[in-house]
């Protein structure tokens, strides 16, 4: 069975250009796949068009078999807030929370009490490396103490997919290393399935599968 999956899914941008057409991807539960591809080919769109972020011009988007389209704004809503994890390319931190308050976010919000959310959000933190800088805001941190933050935050609720857009792209290569490494573990260890967006071959190695976008 397939947790998510597209069928015949088409982006247009404009008139004259579709971004793509007639995709079929999917993943497995717990599967690792990798997604690569030339830059404005068009895999952000893809990932958001996976979350039910974005609506396609041709085909669907099924979570569990369930079109997500056919789903009303509240239930794709709690599908979001429960069953998916998000690494943006831009991250999105929220300014005015800081380190730790963002990643306990998505834990709050699927009704894990406040002491194990924190306790969740401390740990993930620390495995990146990231727990003298958790009471810090995001516009005093780094770019890749930011990534990792966003990281953390995806993961923290346990959701069934986690879809990542680049997680590690301003990563340094042994900070990087150390990134996928708890992203790829800690989703096989939850059981959550994972569609990472990366440039590098070698990252995407370590998945399960490849899937290459082509314009
Ligand atoms: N809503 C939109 N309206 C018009 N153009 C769009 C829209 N969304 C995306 N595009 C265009 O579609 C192309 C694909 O963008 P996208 O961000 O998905 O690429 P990408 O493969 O993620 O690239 P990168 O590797 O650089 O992140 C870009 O040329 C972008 O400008
Ligand atoms: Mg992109």
């Amino acid at each position: 069975m397939s947790l998510l999956q597209t069928e015949g899914l088409s982006r247009r941008v404009s008139p004259q250009r579709w971004l793509f057409r007639g995709l079929n991807v999917s993943v497995a539960p717990g599967e690792q796949l990798a997604l690569r591809g030339a830059s404005g080919v068009g895999k952000s769109s893809l990932l958001n068009l996976m979350a039910g972020l974005d609506q396609p011009d041709e085909g669907r988007v099924l979570f569990k078999d369930k079109n997500l389209a056919q789903m009303s704004q509240t239930e794709r809503l709690v599908l979001r807030r429960t069953a998916f994890g998000f690494v943006f390319q831009a991250f999105h931190l929220m300014p005015h929370l800081n380190a730790l308050q963002n990643v306990m976010v998505p834990c709050l919000l699927a009704g894990v009490p406040f002491a194990q959310a924190r306790a969740r959000a401390e740990h993930l933190l620390g495995a990146l490396g990231l727990s003298e800088v958790s009471e810090a805001f995001p516009a005093v941190l780094s770019g890749g103490e930011q990534q990792r933050v966003a990281l953390a935050r995806a993961l923290v609720h346990q959701p069934e997919v986690v879809l990542a857009d680049e997680p590690t792209g301003n990563l340094d290569p042994e900070t990087a290393h150390q990134a996928l490494d708890l992203l790829c573990r800690t989703c096989r260890e939850q059981g959550t399935a994972l569609v990472m967006v990366t440039h590098s071959v070698e990252a995407a190695a370590r998945l399960d599968r490849t899937f290459v976008l082509t314009g």
